[in-house]
Formats: C-alpha cells, sequence, structure tokens
C-alpha cells in the first residue's frame, strides 16, 4: 500500500526536509581537498541533533553513521571514516533526518577541488535525471514513466544506470512503498495520486551498470571501478506537479 498524507503531514515531512537540505549545504561548504568524510559525519550529525531532529540512518539496520559518504567508484553507502577527500575526487552525500516522527531523505554528489570534464558530466547529467523525474512526477502519472525517463535521459549521454537499488516512498519510515527503480518500460506500476511522498534517487555509473557491495557489508562500489554520481530529492505528489520537500 502506497501512504497518502495529509496535508498537516506534508508540512511535517517539509520540517525534516528542509533540514536535510540544510545538512547538505553544511557538507558543500565543508567538502574540500584534506577533508575527512569522518568529520563530514560529525559535523552534520551535530547539525542534526542541534535542530532537535535525529539522524535516520544511525541505526538502520545497524548502519553506523549519519551520513553515507561515497567517493569516485562507490555508488552509495558509503560509511565515513578515516578517508581523507582528495583534488578531483567527487563525494556522494546522502542524508535522512526525522523529526516529528517523520523522515526526509535527500543526496548530492559534490566535486572536491577541481575534476575532470567528463567527471563533471556525469555529476551533472545525473543532476539532470533528476530534475527531469521531478518535472514529471504529478497525480495520474505512471511510476514507470519516471523509471523510464531517468533511463533514457542517462543511457542518451552514454551512462548507465544502477539497478540493483532504488527510489522510494517515504514517511514515518525511511523506505515505504512503492520502489521507484531508475529504469524501466514507460506505462507501467501504480499510478501516482496527491500525497503520495516519493523519494527519487538516480544513480548512474561512467562506465557499465553492475555493482558489488564491498567486505564492510554496505558499501556498494561499479564491478568495474569506474564512477558513480547520485541525486536524491523527497517530494510530495500534487495535482499540478511535485512539492520538493528537501529544500
Ligand atoms: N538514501 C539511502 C536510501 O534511501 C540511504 C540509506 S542508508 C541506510 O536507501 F543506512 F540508512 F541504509
Ligand atoms: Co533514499
Amino acid at each position: 500500500m502506497i501512504n497518502i498524507r495529509t496535508r498537516e503531514e506534508i508540512e511535517l515531512m517539509r520540517e525534516s526536509g528542509r533540514l536535510v537540505a540544510g545538512a547538505l549545504d553544511l557538507a558543500s561548504e565543508l567538502v574540500g581537498p584534506g577533508v575527512e568524510t569522518g568529520a563530514l559525519d560529525r559535523e552534520i550529525e551535530g547539525y542534526i541533533r542541534g535542530n532537535g531532529a535525529t539522524p535516520e540512518f544511525k541505526g538502520y539496520q545497524g548502519y553506523p553513521a549519519t551520513i553515507c559518504a561515497s567517493v569516485n567508484e562507490e555508488v552509495v553507502h558509503g560509511i565515513p571514516g578515516s578517508r581523507v577527500l582528495r583534488n578531483g575526487d567527487i563525494v556522494g552525500i546522502d542524508v535522512g533526518v526525522r523529526k516529528n516522527g517523520y523522515v526526509g531523505d535527500g543526496a548530492r554528489t559534490f566535486a572536491v577541488g577541481g575534476i575532470t570534464e567528463g567527471t563533471e558530466r556525469l555529476v551533472r547529467v545525473t543532476r539532470e535525471t533528476l530534475d527531469l523525474a521531478i518535472s514529471i512526477v504529478r497525480e495520474g502519472v505512471h511510476l514507470s514513466d519516471i523509471s523510464h525517463a531517468i533511463q533514457q535521459m542517462a543511457e542518451d549521454a552514454g551512462f548507465s544506470v544502477v539497478r540493483e537499488l532504488t527510489g522510494h516512498g517515504v514517511g514515518t519510515e525511511l523506505h515505504e512503498e512503492p520502489e521507484i527503480p531508475n529504469y524501466g518500460n514507460p506505462g507501467l506500476g501504480p499510478v501516482l495520486k496527491a500525497g503520495m511522498i516519493l523519494a527519487i534517487e538516480p544513480m548512474l555509473n561512467a562506465g557499465g551498470p553492475g555493482v558489488e557491495t564491498l567486505a564492510d557489508n554496505w558499501t556498494v562500489v561499479t564491478a568495474d571501478r569506474h564512477r558513480s554520481a547520485h541525486f536524491e530529492h523527497t517530494m510530495a505528489v500534487t495535482a499540478t506537479g511535485a512539492d520538493i520537500l528537501t529544500q
């Protein structure tokens, strides 16, 4: 069942989402050459708790940190720690915030210092697939129309789409129905209704679509070790479009 949230619930989710955006803004200020991913985690945890909220990922199925910090060939779920960011890296920061019982979920990929034109294009196209997905969301649209649009834009640009991980509904739980793949045929799946809350999160690879999980049981990397980028917004479906909650 896909939950339909009331206007009041959506306003509470907007509060959680605003903290997600604030945390990612803070990350954008902190990210740079020489910075430890563990330091980003500590700063962002302090920001979230300082705003009367809790980091939703910490303890989720045993996940040990507030953020995911995924560098270069790491797709998602990189565990922050002693790794030091270097000039030319990219780092995907993913953060979940719970406040008043409602969760917001969002991610952005940042350049560390100067990055190559090819890497810049991977990051930009990934952001653009999320923008495209958002532009399609509205009541009456089939869920897979979103999936299809992401895949088409990604592959037209010469990138590949990760199959093993998806976007998702979000609300009182981090992961609610529906699953939102970043690939597929159009015109299928549930029809969106106003009040549904979606976390759409395209993951694009510069090389092939294959991924594997490292021995830490969390970090997902590309099988060919080419780079990957990730962006995510939480949004409410409305009669006329998407109401982005994580901004
Ligand atoms: N945004 C990711 C997701 O929706 C982050 C989850 S990390 C976890 O799956 F630790 F919470 F699992
Ligand atoms: Co998510």
